[in-house]
C-alpha cells in the first residue's frame, strides 16, 4: 500500500494541550502500595516513595495525575488518610475488598506530585458521601489557615495551601458497580450542588463533571446530556473513560481502537455543544479523558468491577490486581491512541492514562525490588516528549483497514506538532493494519528547509515480545526507516507498528 499526506502550518487545530498527558494513582492493588510508595524499599525517600519510580514517571513525562479514585474514591474518607501515620486507620475499600492500611492520604500524595513535578487532579466522594464531605474536604486542601479544616492541615504540617486546580466530581456514577451508584438526574443534582458550592470557594477551580463510564453503557448520550444541562454553568469539563482489549480476539479491530476513540470523543463534544446551543451560549465543555488504556478485562474476570463481584474473598493488603503485561502490539494501540488525543488537543482539556504503577500501567514493580519500563511506557514517553508547539492535521490519502467493531478505518493514522520557535516538526503516525505494509510519502508544506534529525519506531515482527524483569528492554524504540529529498519525507511503516518521526 503506497498513502501520499500532506502537512502544512495551515492545518493547525489548535496548541498542544499538555495535560493530555496525564496518569492516574488509584488505591487499587500495588498502584499506591509497593507501586509509588514502599518505605522498605532500598530507593526510598524520606516519606517512603519509591526513588526508582519516581525516576521513571519523570522519564515516563506525565504532566497531571488523578488521585485516589476510581470506584475507590465512592467509599473513601479522606480523614482516614491524614495526620501521624501511626494513627490512620485500617478500613476495607469495597471497592476492590481490599484492606487500606491510609499510610498514604491527600498530604502525602501531595507532597509527592510536588517532589516528581505532577499537577494533581483530585476526585471527591460523592457514592457514599455528599456535599459537606466534599467542601471539608476542599478547605482541607486548598483553604487559607485560618478556618476549621485548613488549621487541620497546618497542624498536620503542612502551612500552606495545596493549590490543586483540578478536582472530579466524583467517579462513574453511572455505573451500578460504583458505591453509590446514581441515576443521571440524581448525580446531575448532587453534582451541581458540588460544583457550585466548590466556585463559591474558588472561581478559577477546573471541575469534572461524571460522563458515561464507556460508550456501552445503556445511558450513554443520553447521561451527558442530563449532567450538563444540570452543571453546564458551574463545571468546565466532562469525563469519558475507555479500556481496549481484543473482544473475541479480535485484533484487527484492536489496532484500530483510536478509531473508536475518535468517535466517543466526537459524541461527547457534539452532546456538550448541544447543550451549549440549547441555552443560547458561547461556552465550552470540553472532555476530561481520565481514564483511558488497555484492560485485558475477560482475563482477569475474577477482579472485574463491572458485574460488581470482585471474588477474591480474603480482603488482604494491596493484593496484586489487574497487573497486565503489555505487548509490542499494545505499544502500537498505546501510541495510536494518544495520536487521536493530539488530534482533538482543542477539545479534550485533560486525558489520563489508566494508571501508572503496577495495575493496569506502564511501569511495573517487584517489592522490595526492581522497576521497568512496559512496552506502552515507550509510546507515552517519545509522544510527551516531542509533541511541542501546535497540533497540525495531515490531508490526503492514508489508505483502508476494514475492521469487524468498526467497519473501514484509515490505515495510516497521523497526526504532527510544530514549534515555530524551535523549528522542530514532529510526526506521529500508525499502521494500523496486523498484515500489510505502508510506503508513506509525506508531502511537507511551507516550513522551509528541514532536516531529518531522527526516525523511531515501536513494533515488533513478533506482536506478542513483552518486556520482563528479566529482560526490561525486549521491545524499545528502535530507528526507522526514512528518507528526506526536497519537499517530501518517505516513511515504511512496517504492519502493526507507531513511528515518531522528528524534523528540524
Ligand atoms: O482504572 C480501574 C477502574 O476502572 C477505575 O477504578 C474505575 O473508575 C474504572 O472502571
Amino acid at each position: 500500500m503506497t498513502v501520499t499526506s500532506t502537512i502544512d502550518p495551515a492545518f493547525s487545530v489548535g496548541p498542544v494541550n499538555p495535560w493530555l498527558f496525564g496518569t492516574f494513582v488509584e488505591h487499587l492493588g500495588r498502584c499506591v502500595y509497593t507501586g509509588i510508595y514502599e518505605p522498605t524499599h532500598p530507593s526510598a525517600d524520606e516519606d517512603g516513595f519509591r526513588g526508582d519510580v519516581a525516576a521513571l514517571v519523570r522519564e515516563l513525562g506525565a504532566t497531571v495525575v488523578r488521585y485516589p479514585g476510581g470506584n475507590f474514591v465512592s467509599n473513601y474518607r479522606w480523614e482516614d488518610g491524614v495526620g501521624l501515620r501511626e494513627s490512620r486507620p485500617r478500613v476495607l475499600d469495597l471497592a476492590w475488598r481490599s484492606v487500606e492500611t491510609n499510610q498514604v492520604g491527600t498530604d502525602d500524595f501531595l507532597a509527592w506530585c510536588a517532589r516528581v513535578g505532577l499537577e494533581p487532579m483530585l476526585a471527591v466522594n460523592l457514592g457514599n458521601r455528599g456535599l459537606a464531605e466534599a467542601v471539608d474536604y476542599l478547605e482541607y486542601v486548598n483553604g487559607n489557615p485560618g478556618t476549621r479544616y485548613a488549621d487541620q492541615r497546618v497542624s498536620n504540617g503542612h502551612a500552606k495551601p495545596w493549590g490543586v486546580r483540578l478536582w472530579c466530581l466524583g467517579n462513574e456514577m453511572d455505573g451500578p458497580w460504583q458505591i453509590g451508584h446514581k441515576t443521571p438526574v440524581e448525580y446531575a443534582r448532587l453534582a451541581q450542588e458540588v460544583a457550585h458550592a466548590f466556585k463559591a470557594f474558588d472561581p478559577d477551580l477546573q471541575l469534572v463533571a461524571c460522563g458515561s463510564s464507556n460508550t456501552t453503557m445503556p445511558t450513554f448520550g443520553e447521561w451527558e446530556r442530563i449532567v450538563l444541562e444540570h452543571c453546564f454553568d458551574d463545571v468546565d469539563l466532562i469525563s469519558a473513560h475507555v479500556y481496549y482489549e481484543p473482544v473475541g480476539g479480535d485484533e484487527v479491530s484492536f489496532v484500530a481502537a483510536s478509531a473508536h476513540m475518535d468517535r466517543y470523543i466526537r459524541d461527547v463534544v457534539a452532546t456538550a455543544d448541544h447543550v451549549a446551543a440549547k441555552r443560547h451560549s458561547s461556552k465550552r465543555i470540553n472532555i476530561s479523558f481520565d481514564e483511558w488504556n488497555i484492560w485485558f478485562a475477560a482475563r482477569h474476570a475474577e477482579n472485574r468491577h463491572a458485574e460488581n463481584k470482585v471474588e477474591h474473598t480474603e480482603a488482604s493488603e494491596a493484593p496484586a490486581l489487574i497487573q497486565d503485561v503489555y505487548t509490542a502490539l499494545d505499544a502500537v494501540v498505546v501510541g495510536s491512541l494518544l495520536i487521536t488525543l493530539l488530534r482533538h488537543t482543542d477539545r479534550v482539556g485533560v486525558a489520563c492514562q489508566a494508571q501508572l504503577v503496577n495495575a493496569i500501567a506502564p511501569i511495573l514493580t517487584i517489592p522490595g525490588g526492581a522497576a521497568w519500563r512496559q512496552t506502552i511506557f515507550h509510546p507515552f514517553a517519545l509522544t510527551a516528549k516531542y509533541a511541542r508547539g501546535t497540533v497540525l492535521t495531515l490531508a490526503g490519502d492514508h489508505g483502508q483497514v476494514d475492521t469487524p467493531a468498526y467497519g473501514p478505518v484509515e490505515q495510516v493514522w497521523a497526526v504532527a506538532t510544530h514549534d515555530a520557535q524551535s523549528g522542530e516538526l514532529t510526526v506521529f503516525a500508525a499502521n494500523r493494519s496486523l498484515t500489510d505494509p505502508a510506503s508513506w510519502t509525506v508531502r511537507l508544506g511551507s516550513f522551509g528547509e528541514l532536516r531529518l534529525v531522527e526516525h523511531l519506531v515501536i513494533g515488533d515482527e513478533d506482536h506478542n515480545a513483552v518486556n520482563s524483569e528479566d529482560v526490561p528492554d525486549r521491545v524499545v524504540p528502535l530507528a526507522g526507516v526514512s528518507t528526506l529529498a526536497d519537499d517530501h519525507v518517505t516513511v515504511t511503516l512496517p504492519p502493526a507498528s507507531w513511528h515518531c518521526i522528528r524534523l528540524a
